[in-house]
């Protein structure tokens, strides 16, 4: 099972917390970017993930909550590991065409409320599928326990090599869960980075 550890939750003592994951056995770092348009919180602007870029030791997995497709454009400019935009925001294959072509590997995020039927299209173009098991816009949230069903019958019609990636609510109980649905890998904010010991925590969820 693979971590990807979001620092979402110490933005305020940004450098400290990546340093954290540089120091865990984390295998990415995922920056939570907000435009205060598709979420109402507005967080990680450019040049803050450049930043961010240049202190951390593990690869980026870059989740876009924004809604400009000009913004998610500007963002693969940094050549993160993973880029992984919402399925809400787009209508056909022009972006991920253009993030593939940069070499990035493409992720689509896609909230509770929508239907997997929209993911379907793009399965055979993308890299990895974002469940987002709480509503996008801040950490912290309890886990939407409907997600399991449906990630259980997306995988039934997914490609097999498709990683599904799960995000909102992991923690020590609700990982079974995330296990029990068949994820590939796991986010997880504030359950690691409330505690001193990332390493430890990330141990619990794997
Ligand atoms: C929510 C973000 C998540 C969030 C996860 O909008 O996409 O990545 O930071 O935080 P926890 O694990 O605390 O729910
Ligand atoms: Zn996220």
């Amino acid at each position: 099972m693979k971590v990807s550890v979001s620092v979402l939750k110490e933005y305020d003592r940004l450098i400290s917390a990546v340093k954290k994951v540089n120091e865990s056995n984390a295998d990415f770092l995922h920056v939570d970017v907000m435009d205060g348009e598709f979420v109402n919180n507005k967080k990680f602007p450019l040049e803050v993930v450049r930043d961010v870029k240049q202190i951390s030791t593990k690869p980026l997995d870059v989740h876009l909550m924004v809604k400009s497709h000009e913004l998610i454009k500007e963002y693969a400019k940094l050549e993160p590991q993973y880029l992984t935009f919402h399925i809400e925001v787009i209508d056909d294959y022009s972006l991920i065409d253009y993030v593939k072509s940069l070499g990035i590997k493409v992720g689509l995020a896609i909230n509770p409320e929508t239907d997997i039927k929209h993911l379907m299209p793009y399965v055979d173009d993308i890299d990895l599928v974002l469940f987002m098991s709480v509503t996008p816009g801040e950490g912290g949230q309890e886990f939407k326990e409907e997600v399991v069903d449906k990630i259980k019958e997306f995988k039934k019609v997914a490609p097999s090599d498709l990683i599904i990636s799960i995000d909102g609510g992991v923690n020590d109980k609700t990982v079974s869960l995330c296990k029990y649905a068949g994820c590939d890998m796991l986010v997880a904010g504030s359950y690691v980075t409330n505690s001193e010991n990332y390493e430890e925590k990330i141990k619990e969820l794997r």
